[in-house]
């Protein structure tokens, strides 16, 4: 299938690891241009570099932190004017802030939104002039599941992904008249380095192998955590023209995990 991703410009927040990684690479193979960002220096200029070796497009990286307006803004504005424009916005970058409800201050329930929710925002709004301009823009928010199926485990992106959920429903609205297809893909449990930090927290005991076999058995139909792989191609997809008709739609990628209809 070819997706027509030849020539279009994409920005990956969150790029230098894990899922957002693995778009870049995805949307690189397509011969889109690719930039990413994150906050970590040295990991966005490792990431570049194995990015450079994929066979496509020029790819560049920019250290940014997405909570901050400002850098937003100054990243938008670097990504349109080095690549020759936005078509392809994919907001990516996030992680799950711990925590059950009697631990979550409100500075870290601040915190998780402004990652989560405001970046989202902030993101799609310094891109909307250059998507305007795209003949075929897309915006696509990577949530997770827990935002149609809340776990007080995950507490704080249970309610946060909620709110994105919706952002991305209503964006699809607003902007469907201006041909600007908004979709999400929600993640169940996806191995990626995040993932590290929650089996210490949570299991310091068990191997990470033991640990995702524990809960791929209590949560995924399927009996096993997904790779980044798996949600990287219908990211491309989404981002292509064959996904032309596809708006607002809320698309789990998590291994028929979440008990709702
Ligand atoms: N993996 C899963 O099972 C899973 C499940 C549900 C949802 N998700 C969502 O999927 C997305 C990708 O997750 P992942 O598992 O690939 O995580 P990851 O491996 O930890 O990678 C996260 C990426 O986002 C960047 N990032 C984090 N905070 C940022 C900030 N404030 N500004 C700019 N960049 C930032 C990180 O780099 P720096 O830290 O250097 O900034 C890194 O590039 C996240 O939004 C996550 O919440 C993942």
């Amino acid at each position: 299938m070819k997706l027509g991703l030849t020539g279009r410009h994409a920005l990956v927040t969150g790029g230098s690891k894990g899922i957002g990684y693995a778009i870049a690479a995805e949307l690189l193979a397509e011969g889109a241009s690719v930039a990413i960002c994150a906050r970590t220096p040295d990991e966005v200029a490792a990431a570049v570099k194995s990015l450079s070796e994929v066979d496509g497009s020029p790819v560049s990286g920019h250290v940014c932190d997405v909570t901050s307006a400002d850098a937003v803004e100054a990243l938008v504005a670097a990504v349109a004017a080095e690549h020759g424009g936005i078509d392809v916005l994919v907001n990516n970058a996030g992680g799950a802030h711990p925590g059950g409800f009697e631990d979550l201050t409100d500075e870290d329930w601040k915190a998780d939104l402004d990652v989560k929710l405001f970046s989202q925002i902030r993101c799609t709004r310094a891109a909307l002039p250059h998507l305007r301009r795209s003949a075929a823009p897309r915006v696509i928010n990577v949530n997770a599941v827990y935002a149609r199926y809340p776990d007080p485990t995950f507490f704080a992106t249970s309610v946060n992904r909620a709110a994105c959920h919706n952002l991305t429903k209503v964006l699809a609205q607003q902007y469907g008249p201006e041909g600007i297809l908004v979709n999400s893909v929600n993640i169940g449990f996806v191995v990626t380095p995040q993932w590290a930090n929650i089996r210490a927290r949570r299991a310091p005991e068990l191997s990470e192998e033991a640990f995702f076999a524990k809960l791929a058995a209590q949560e995924v139909p399927l009996g096993r955590f997904g790779t980044v792989d798996e949600v990287s191609g219908l990211v491309a997809f989404l981002a292509g023209d064959r996904a032309s008709y596809i708006t607002g739609a809320s698309i789990d990628v998590a291994g028929g995990m979440g008990k709702f209809s």
